[in-house]
């Protein structure tokens, strides 16, 4: 009899369901009422005490045993069957609909590439900054109007701690950090106080260009700009710079593109002007690369700064900045299968 327990004990132990109804057929063969457990507690009244000790104990291994391999499955199993039984209706067709990128990320992508097939590389900063990497180190002296060109968020009351106005203060992290030659882009979020309108939002996208090396000059500029308005919006696209004023540049240019709609034609996108500005540009002021501890006796460079939704507008014909922060899906899924 023994030798028959320890048998089924090794029955019990190698038994693994895979359905609920695999696990009743255990339940009646070992532990029900008709079950071997009950037959074997019968026969064994029938062996002399010294021999039931030992089947005693053998015996309760078994139905211990028994008991805890019914207990483990008995909830996995129950649950793998309500699980099938509510979330899935395998006689529902597929989804056939992927989802999308935002048209800002498939932009800023375009404008990475673009780049970065003439050797620029891409940088990052924080979108928390100090003073000095927003304002200070690219000559907004203290006091200066110029500060209101840009309406700040300033973290917690503290003067020096701000979200950044402009991706502008990632120049300043990468030249205190390299030394020429530098040749970056620096695509990110920054955050100004404006009132939300169709074409002004309070959080928004920039990318910042920076080259800087020995004898760059304005026609670098120049060239690399008119290098990225065709390979952005087409072969025929013309650029022209209008003089402005940035702290940071001496000289600074705003570029304009020859309207994207009308081709320079005149149309009511370009306020029958043919041109559209896209971004702010010029040769970074002397005073910067001291502040950043490049040798401007040395070295010069050019740096440039746009917006992405601007650009985004213009590509995709969009006249509402705020449909980029909406998350309509009848807008995102006009941008499927772009990368
Ligand atoms: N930081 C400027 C802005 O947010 C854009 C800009 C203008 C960046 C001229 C530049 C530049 O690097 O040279 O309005």
């Amino acid at each position: 009899m023994q030798e028959k327990i320890k048998n089924l004990i090794h029955d019990v132990e190698g038994f693994i369901p895979s359905t609920e109804e695999q696990l009743e057929e255990f339940r009646l063969k070992y532990l029900s009422k008709k079950g071997i457990l009950s037959d074997l507690f019968l026969e064994m009244k029938e062996a002399s005490p010294e021999q039931k000790k030992d089947l005693g104990k053998i015996l309760n291994e078994l139905k211990n045993k028994a008991e805890e391999k019914y207990a483990s499955f008995k909830e996995s199993l129950e649950g793998s069957k309500l699980e099938v039984a509510t979330d899935m209706d395998l006689t529902l067709p597929s989804s056939s609909y992927l989802g999308s990128r935002h048209p800002i990320s498939i932009v800023r992508n375009e404008i990475v590439e673009i780049f970065s097939r003439i050797g620029f590389t891409v940088s990052e900063g924080p979108e928390i900054e100090d003073d000095w990497h927003n304002f200070s180190a690219l000559n907004f002296p203290e006091e200066h109007p110029a500060r209101d060109m840009q309406d700040t968020f300033f973290i917690q009351k503290d003067p020096d701690i701000a979200l950044r106005t402009h991706t502008s203060s990632v120049q300043v992290r990468v030249m205190e950090s390299s030394q020429p030659p530098i040749r970056t882009i620096s695509p990110g979020r920054v955050f100004r106080n404006e009132a939300i309108s169709a074409r002004a939002h309070c959080i928004f996208h920039q990318v910042e260009g920076l080259c800087i090396d020995e004898d760059i000059s304005f026609a670098d500029l120049k060239q690399t700009l008119l290098y990225f308005a065709r390979e952005m919006f087409g072969e025929d696209t013309k650029i022209r710079l209008r003089p402005s004023y940035f702290p940071f540049t001496e000289p600074s240019a705003e570029m304009d593109i020859s309207c994207t709609l009308c081709g320079g034609k005149g149309c009511n996108i370009c306020k029958y002007t043919g041109w559209t500005e896209i971004m702010g540009c010029g040769m970074v002021d002397p005073n910067v690369l001291k502040n950043c501890h490049i040798n401007p006796l040395i070295y010069t460079g050019f740096a440039f700064g746009m917006g992405i939704e601007r650009i985004t507008m213009l590509k995709y014909q969009i006249n509402d900045l705020r449909i980029y922060f909406e998350n309509d899906i009848r807008f995102l899924r006009q941008f499927s299968g772009m990368i």
